[in-house]
């Protein structure tokens, strides 16, 4: 007989497989892994996309989908008879209002098309560019000292691309100083802050970088596992991402890597959260520290990176670091930067870090309309007032502002959008996917989206009157970023456009 719980980290899998949480799946699944029944009602009904089976039409509730008709969307699809979902968000922003069908394939409302940066050889991640499939990168980095290569990080730059913007090389150090011998890599593809849809369309045009900079980490940290944490909405992604891995399979030969696919939940993108999702539990942030460079995924050292800073990897192995570090304009290296909204054409640009919202908004086509704010990093950033729009869209500069950089998901709005509506439906966001393990967080999501709420249909400002204490609390009193940052967009609409939120008739 097995032991308890001996193959727990399959039970999403199974229970996905099994077509969702029902009576028979969970006893099923019970007997196959040796997990108790309540343990996998528990954890399968955490994850959206296994909690509720059967087929319908998931249609994006984002801010850009908000700001494009997602409401009137959902009423046409259902007068059409549709069984409709709304979702928090389908990293679609730039082909908004979109909605997945039945099947999961996505649908988009044919008024935009994706745009990126022309193709330039001097980019390190050249969405446009030819596909490089040598991995000579991953050669040179054989014949080198792994110093050397942490070294080269380090001269480069590179930061986070995931939102928290640590340096890279200490991470890669951290892991090397480990005793412990078996290490992991993972690659956080979880992308599903509203705005951003950057590290869809890397996998989708240059996923050897990725892979190729995957395999760089496991070399030089001594990994020989690599798994790949991919949003489970991204279904063309993932057949992009698994013929790639075949086609590169004598390159990669020496590692096991592994997709494992996310169940739809935006928390599991936070890099604890995601190791438990992985160990097959409900997706909780961890407290910190440890951190995941000393007990990460089966409490072994383990290098989470996020896909983009994965991918800048060879490229600065092949022209070296301070090369990297120099084509920043504030800080080091190049940016994709991600913009929707109120602009004319949204897409995906590779730009020097630090370039303005004006300059961004000028590859991306110029404004539509009389721009009046714009959120610089996702949800978690909050809103600027346009007045900002020749500020740096760097790390430093973002937070000196009281925003962050996030992850680059720029969404511009123009004066057709009621600030209170837009911090509204980022509040909603953060209510929906709270895991609900603080009180702060699962609490305080709730009771701001809800006086917004009555603020907007009553007109009465002091609806309002104990939001700033409740984000205070929840910044303080929450063990992870999402709580900690869940007040900002209510905070931050407030302090930059008051006239939003004055008595209304
Ligand atoms: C609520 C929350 C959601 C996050 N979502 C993502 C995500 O989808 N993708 C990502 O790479 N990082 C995300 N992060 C950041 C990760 O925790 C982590 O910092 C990152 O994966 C590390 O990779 P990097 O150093 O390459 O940025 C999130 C953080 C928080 C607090
Ligand atoms: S802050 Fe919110 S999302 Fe983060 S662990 Fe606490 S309850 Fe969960």
């Amino acid at each position: 007989m097995q032991k308890p719980n001996a193959q727990r980290e399959r039970i999403i899998e199974l229970l996905e497989h099994k077509g969702g949480v029902t009576e028979q799946s969970v006893r099923e699944v019970a007997e196959e892994t040796g997990v108790p029944q309540a343990d996998i009602w528990g954890t399968g009904l955490f994850y959206t996309l296994v909690a509720k089976p059967g087929k319908r039409v998931r249609l994006c509730d984002g801010l850009t989908c908000q700001m494009f008709g997602a409401d009137k969307l959902a009423e046409e699809l259902a007068a059409q008879g549709k069984e409709v979902e709304r979702v928090s968000c389908l990293g679609q922003c730039d082909l908004a209002p979109a909605s997945l069908d039945e099947e999961m394939e996505l649908v988009t409302y044919g008024k935009v098309e994706t745009r990126i940066t022309p193709d330039d050889p001097e980019l390190p991640l050249n969405l446009a560019g030819p596909v490089d499939m040598s991995y000579s990168a991953l050669a040179k980095v054989k014949t080198m000292p792994a110093e050397e290569v942490i070294d080269e990080l380090k001269a480069a730059g590179l930061q986070g691309r995931g939102g928290a913007g640590f340096p890279a090389h200490f991470k890669w150090n951290s892991l090397r100083e480990q005793p412990e011998t078996q290490r992991y890599v993972v690659c956080n593809a979880d992308e599903a802050e509203p705005g951003t849809f950057k590290d869809r369309e890397l996998i989708l045009r240059q996923s050897h970088k990725m892979l190729e900079g995957l395999a760089i980490a496991a070399h030089v940290v001594q990994a020989k596992e690599i798994y790949i944490y991919l949003r489970g909405e991204y279904v063309n992604e993932y057949r992009v991402l698994e013929s790639a891995i075949n086609e590169a399979s004598s390159q990669l030969a020496d590692y096991d890597i592994k997709i494992v696919k996310g169940h739809g939940a935006y928390i599991c993108g936070e890099e604890t959260a995601l190791l438990e999702s992985l160990e097959g539990k409900r997706g909780m942030p961890r407290l910190k520290p440890p951190f995941p460079t000393v007990s990460g995924f089966r409490g072994k050292p383990t290098l989470i990176h996020n896909v983009e800073t994965i991918a800048c990897v060879p490229a600065i192995i092949h022209r070296g670091g301070a090369w990297f570090n120099s084509l920043g304009k504030t800080e080091a290296g190049s940016k994709l930067y991600c913009i929707s909204g109120h602009i004319n054409a949204p897409g995906v640009y590779e730009l020097p870090l630090g370039v303005s919202l004006d300059e961004l908004v000028e590859a991306a086509g110029g404004y539509v309309g009389n721009p009046i704010a714009f959120s610089p990093g996702g949800a978690s950033s909050g809103f600027l007032p346009i007045s900002q729009r020749e500020l740096p869209l760097d790390f430093k500069n973002l937070s000196e502002a009281g925003s962050m950089m996030g992850s680059a998901g720029v969404v511009v709005i123009n004066d057709t959008v009621d600030m209170a509506q837009a911090a509204k439906w980022q509040l909603e966001f953060f209510e929906r996917e709270s895991c609900g393990q603080c009180a702060p967080c699962r609490i305080g999501t709730r009771y701001i989206h809800r006086q917004v709420d009555k603020y907007i249909q009553l007109g009465d400002p002091a609806t309002l009157s104990m939001a700033e204490d409740v984000g205070w609390e929840m910044e303080e009193g929450s063990i992870c970023g999402l709580g900690m940052v869940a007040a900002k967009p209510l905070e931050s609409a407030r302090k930059h456009f008051p006239e939003a939120f004055k008595v209304r008739d």
